[in-house]
């Protein structure tokens, strides 16, 4: 039977095409110096492995209520781990998560300015289904939607879909069909066929189009080799797990001219970890040593011994910084008084990161306080604005 089922021309152009110039939605575009996000808060722990009292949960009363007030406080971003299981120990360290597209159309409705993120294993979702999904929450949140591209390291969880999980470049192969797929879905007015090594498929469409043109914003944590070459080939900013503030500056300038030099294209960095902030530097430390003194050490050894033989980036760090891993996922710590936390955030800057995802002990408690003691130092050091 042959149907004619191409749409006839003209089509009304709010569906052929994305309706805002992002730049003007999203506030990941902004102008604010220092970026702030947060990260983890659909997880069972967030970002610490760790038994340190909290009276962080994961429900979507206490998810919201920690979105709303990021929003009011006037973060960037909310971005959330992508975990299919828990990492054993008595944490089952992230376990408990909330599944990260539908958890971003909930957070979109609820909030206003806040740009909102889903964390999607490539592997996991065909790109038809992923780019339908994202213009959705996109235009759910009026052009506030993201996306964080990842490949999927954590083989055990991988098993749970398709029993063998690639090579760690091979990953990448994968993932660049993918996301140049997904960008096709968005940008392709008419239909069109595909003949991939891993996709395939005929008369392909997708309307309507993403709210923010010309697609969401695409973010990328890959600090491999290859995962850095694909952050500068496709994504608009980079996130990078890094221990000191010299490989940082190094990273970012590497990162940049890479995007600029080999695609032509511009890049931001941004970086994460555990944000312990404190009326004293004393109080600082010892609620930062509280979470280690807490932690999930089997979990931990979990986390590290797939890390180790699986995902390249995180090698030297494993043996280096067990304790960065309980204490926020191996990102960079930032622990202080609040002028010395805003001096480490403008130290971070200066070495080129744009931004910062963070995790807190205790998020919504410790949002509070950062609105009221660190948020007024960071626009005093002229890293925020009102
Ligand atoms: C900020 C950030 C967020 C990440 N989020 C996830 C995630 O939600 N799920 C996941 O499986 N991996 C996540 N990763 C791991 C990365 O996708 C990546 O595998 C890792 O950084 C190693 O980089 P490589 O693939 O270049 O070796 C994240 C990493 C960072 C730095």
């Amino acid at each position: 039977m042959s149907l004619q089922l191409n749409p006839t021309a003209p089509r009304p152009t709010q569906e052929t095409q994305p309706l805002v110039d992002r730049r003007q939605t999203n506030p990941m575009f902004n102008d604010q110096k220092m970026k702030l996000g947060l990260f983890g808060t659909n997880c069972s722990y967030g970002l610490i492995m760790s038994h340190a009292p909290s009276t962080y949960e994961v429900s979507w009363q206490h998810t919201r209520e920690i979105a709303q007030r990021a929003d009011a406080l006037g973060f960037e971003a909310l971005v959330p781990i992508a975990r299919w299981r828990g990492f054993g120990g008595t944490t089952n360290f992230n376990g408990n998560c909330f599944e990260t597209y539908t958890w971003a159309a909930g957070l979109a409705e609820a909030t206003e300015n806040i740009a909102i993120f889903a964390t999607s294993h490539l592997p996991t979702v065909h790109p038809i289904v992923a780019a339908k999904a994202a213009t959705t929450i996109d235009h759910i949140s009026k052009g506030r939607f993201g996306l964080n591209l990842v490949m999927g390291w954590f083989s055990p969880e991988m098993d749970m879909f398709h029993g063998e999980q690639r090579q760690h470049d091979e990953r990448y192969v994968f993932g660049q069909e993918w996301v140049d797929l997904v960008k096709k879905l968005w940008g392709t007015p008419g239909s069109f066929d595909v003949e991939g090594c891993f996709f395939e498929g005929k008369t392909l469409e997708a309307y309507p189009k993403p709210y923010q043109a010309p697609h969401p914003v695409l973010i990328n944590a890959g600090n491999s080799p290859s995962g850095v070459e694909f952050s500068a080939r496709n994504v608009d900013i980079n996130f990078a797990s890094l221990d000191t503030v010299e490989t940082m500056r190094e990273y970012t300038k590497v990162i940049r001219y890479k995007a600029r030099e080999e695609y032509s294209r511009s890049i931001s960095t941004m970086t994460y970890g555990l944000l312990v902030a404190r009326d004293t530097e004393k109080e600082a430390k010892q609620a930062f040593q509280s979470v280690i003194d807490h932690g999930d050490w089997d979990a931990a050894g979990n986390v590290m011994k797939v890390a180790g033989m699986e995902s390249q980036s995180f090698n030297e760090q494993i043996k280096q910084f067990q304790e960065r891993f309980i204490a926020g996922w191996a990102g960079y710590p930032v622990v202080g008084t609040p002028e010395q936390v805003v001096e480490e955030l403008g130290r971070l800057n200066e070495a080129g990161m744009d931004g910062m995802i963070m995790g807190f002990v205790d998020y919504n408690e410790e949002l509070k306080y950062f609105g009221e003691k660190v948020m007024p130092l960071m626009k005093q050091a002229g890293l925020r604005h009102d």
